[in-house]
């Protein structure tokens, strides 16, 4: 799609949720190459400023930034009321927390925190911007998931099933807005070099890509949801764990994989 079609389909304004770093900040660019208007929402008002003033001069598209934290109650209200009445054609559910160790280690507080993001604060989005997009009879919404929500992972015990959650929403969303004029789209990433990944990560997974990679071959694929797998191993890899592997067998592998990252287990 060109960039006047994409601007139409998905414009005037696309809302990134955990737009500051890492893939959020790759998919903003990818958009505002495109010429569409950023609003970007993170916690931290730094790097917000930095990533919405490299955007500016270099694509010469408008960016707001909103600072908030999306896994409190009332955000997508909030968000709503902060864009004063702009018309958003795209949004980017992006933002996600991933605590990393055994379940019964980790704080109860920072589990709650991950579901209030991961799952309900993607949903509330969803359910927010979309009617107006249906209305219009254009729009898209990416739901970025992950590799490992397709089989629990231990380890990643609440992040992999906060992921599971993301896909079979966004399948369901893509069913039913099929035919409505706004596109539906999961993606789901193996690993990606962003800061998020680097602090929790001791070294890099098989497959592993760049944000912008990621953000790229997503967007390419808005459209031609319900789900995109960027990159030919990963996608390999995700064919095996899910339709050839037994169960217990790809939840052993992904697992062994993970541990090796985050610097646990044999290899690391
Ligand atoms: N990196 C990978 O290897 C990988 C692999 C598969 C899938 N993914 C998925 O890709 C997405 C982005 O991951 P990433 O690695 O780019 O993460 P990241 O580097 O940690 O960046 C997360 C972004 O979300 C914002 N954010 C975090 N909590 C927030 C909250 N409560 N409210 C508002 N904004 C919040 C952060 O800004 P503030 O901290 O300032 O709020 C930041 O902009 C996630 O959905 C993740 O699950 C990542």
């Amino acid at each position: 799609m060109n960039r006047q079609s994409f601007a139409a389909r998905y414009g005037p304004w696309a809302l990134v949720a955990g737009g500051s770093q890492g893939l959020g900040a790759a998919f903003a660019a990818e958009i505002a190459r495109r010429g569409v208007n950023l609003a970007l929402v993170a916690r931290r008002p730094g790097p917000l400023a930095d990533t919405a003033a490299g955007l500016r001069a270099q694509w010469g598209v408008q960016v707001q930034t909103i600072t908030a934290d999306l896994a409190a109650d009332g955000a997508a209200d909030l968000l709503a009321d902060e864009l004063h009445g702009r018309s958003v054609g795209l949004v980017v559910a992006n933002a996600a927390l991933s605590p990393a160790g055994p379940f019964t280690a980790l704080d109860a507080g920072r589990l709650s925190q991950t579901i209030d993001l991961n799952c309900a604060a993607t949903a509330l989005l969803a359910h927010r911007f979309l009617p107006a997009m249906i209305g219009r009879g254009s729009g898209g919404l990416v739901l970025v998931s992950s590799l490992a929500g397709g089989q629990g992972v231990p380890g990643l015990a609440v992040y992999s099933a906060t992921k599971a959650f993301v896909i079979c929403l966004g399948e369901a969303l893509w069913a039913e807005t099929r035919g409505s004029g706004v596109d539906v789209l999961v993606s789901s990433p193996g690993a990606v070099t962003t800061p998020g990944y680097r602090e929790t990560a001791t070294r890099p997974a098989p497959g592993t890509l760049t944000p912008a990679d990621v953000a790229a071959s997503t967007i390419a694929a808005l459209g031609r949801g319900p789900r995109v797998i960027p990159g030919g191993l990963n996608k390999i890899n995700a064919m095996m764990l899910s339709r050839l592997l037994p169960r217990r067998a790809a939840i052993a592998i992904f697992g062994r994989a993970t541990a090796a990252a985050l610097g646990e287990g044999p290899q690391g």
